[in-house]
């Protein structure tokens, strides 16, 4: 990270090459003047009613200061999540008017080591460019420097805050990736070479390693295929820890469906289906930059497409997975879960303490919370309420879902141990009850991101595409579990 970060109580003396970041609710812009004082424009603009602090709107008066008004919306309705993409709005907007350097006013909206985090979060965020091969001229958005001004803040937090954001930005542009520039040995090679700038040790397991632990399903999936699959093994810390969490990502760098294919609109944005897989990446990128003591990470991602080559699995096939038991596919599409068997037996057999696995599971978890917060699943009760403090602390919204037994019994296969598919209402808690037949007895939550890992529509705060969800989440759950 080659940034500046400084906190400041107030603004000094702003330069002409200064953005400042101005979060502002409806009608409030007093806020704004305890900091700045009486900036000449605000008053004009206020005049000319030009200020409407309407949520993510952004209004610009250049000048010394530079002032990127971003609106918060209605005080009611402000968490934390709102605050960090007002910010981050107001951010890209600055980028994109050619700016390097910003400052954030953070008032007293939200709590206060929460708002400094996602200040310096927003700034990272929305910075982010997603025109990764657009040719012609192009410009690059850099980040040079971030003051936070107000509230409190170590330099250690916002080095926690940055180190986490650029980490889930590097999860967003392994998402935005082309599948063709993003296959699993390619996915596997880049995780290589950044385990190796960050300090993790990294393991690859080829298709030849994957059949002789005996992880059939990951291999029924990979079939279909050209590409060969990956298991890609990346740990953190002493082996000798008490806590030993394994982060399980789902890592399909495409998912054409297999024979049950999926539909052309249905397929648009599958190159994505390595969600999970990111935020697992960017995790431990995190971790790995931040050396937390006390504990080991492991981030167990398995990786292939799902494709419908002459070999493909077939619907009827049945797989034999790594903890030994048998998966009848009746339909190909269901293939994250039979990845998810494997990965998960593979984190079980490691000695794992707690695990967390996320994937773009489910499009019924998608239909179900849409956009604005991942389905947890698991159990004890305990570890999943840990799981959603640690989403709290990450600025990242997640909800539980229950799992019933009559969820699992949905999946009973009358030739196997269980089938893939066990109907569509409640499809994303069939698929975790499923899926609980891999963890055994270790405390496991199952976070379906289906909805949140990318978003194909333009915001203020985001081009289309991956969002980075994830990342912030894991890294302040595998803190809070160190010492
Ligand atoms: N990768 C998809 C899930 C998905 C769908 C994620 C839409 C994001 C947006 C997954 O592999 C899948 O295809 N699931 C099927 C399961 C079904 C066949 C039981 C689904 O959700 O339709
Ligand atoms: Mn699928
Ligand atoms: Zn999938």
């Amino acid at each position: 990270m080659f940034m500046k970060l400084n906190h400041t109580a107030r603004l000094e003396s702003p330069t002409s090459s200064l953005a400042v970041i101005a979060p502002y609710f409806e009608g409030d812009l007093d806020s704004i003047r305890l900091v700045l004082g009486d900036v000449d424009h605000l008053a004009e603009a206020e005049a000319r009613k030009e200020l409407s602090g309407g949520l993510y709107k952004v209004s610009v008066f250049r000048g010394t200061p530079n002032l990127f008004l971003t609106g918060l919306g209605k005080p009611k309705d402000l968490d934390s999540v709102r605050y960090l993409r007002a910010v981050a709005s107001g951010a890209r907007a600055a980028s994109r008017s050619g700016f390097e350097d910003f400052a954030i006013i953070v008032g007293s909206s939200i709590d206060d080591s929460l708002a400094v985090r996602a200040a310096v979060a927003g700034v990272i965020l929305g910075t982010y460019d997603e025109a990764l091969l657009k040719t012609g001229e192009r410009r690059t958005y850099r980040v040079n420097a971030i003051t936070v001004v107000g509230g409190h803040a170590s330099q250690q937090i916002l080095n926690h805050a940055a180190v986490v954001a650029e980490s889930a930005n590097y999860a967003r542009l392994l998402l935005d990736l082309p599948p063709a520039d993003l296959t699993p040995t390619i996915f596997a090679n880049k995780l290589t070479v950044m385990a190796n700038e960050v300090g993790l040790a990294c393991t690859v397991l080829g298709e030849s390693e994957i059949a002789k632990l005996g992880m059939g399903a990951i291999l029924g999936v990979a079939k279909g295929s050209a590409e060969p699959p990956r298991v890609i093994d990346l740990r953190y810390g002493d082996d000798d820890a008490k806590v030993k969490l394994a982060l399980v990502g789902k890592g399909l760098t495409f998912d054409a469906g297999g024979l049950s294919i999926k539909t052309g609109e249905g397929m648009e944005w599958m190159k994505a289906d390595m969600g999970g897989a990111a935020a697992v990446s960017g995790a431990m990128r995190a971790i790995g930059t931040l050396k937390p003591e006390g504990i080991s990470v492991r981030g167990i991602i398995g990786s292939t497409e799902n494709m419908l080559g002459p070999s493909a699995m077939k619907p009827g096939d049945v797989l034999r997975t790594m903890n030994g038991k048998t998966i009848e596919v009746l339909n190909t599409d269901a293939e994250g879960r039979l990845v998810l068997a494997d990965v998960l037996s593979y984190a079980v057999s490691t000695g794992a303490t707690h695990i967390v696995d996320m994937a773009t599971l489910t499009g019924a978890m998608a239909v179900a919370l849409g956009h604005e917060a991942a389905g947890i699943m698991g159990r004890p009760d305990e570890w999943i309420d840990t799981v959603v403090r640690a989403s709290d602390r990450g600025i990242e919204r997640m909800w539980a879902m229950p799992v019933y037994p009559e969820h699992r019994k949905a999946m009973d296969s009358s030739i196997a141990d269980m089938k893939n598919t066990g109907g569509r209402p409640g499809g994303a808690l069939k698929a975790a009850a499923m899926l609980a037949e891999f963890v055994g007895d270790v405390p496991w939550a199952h976070v379906d991101i289906a909805g949140t890992a990318w978003d194909q529509n333009k915001t203020a705060y985001s081009g289309p595409g991956g969002t980075g969800y994830g990342v912030s989440s894991l890294v302040e759950l595998a803190l809070s579990l160190g010492t």
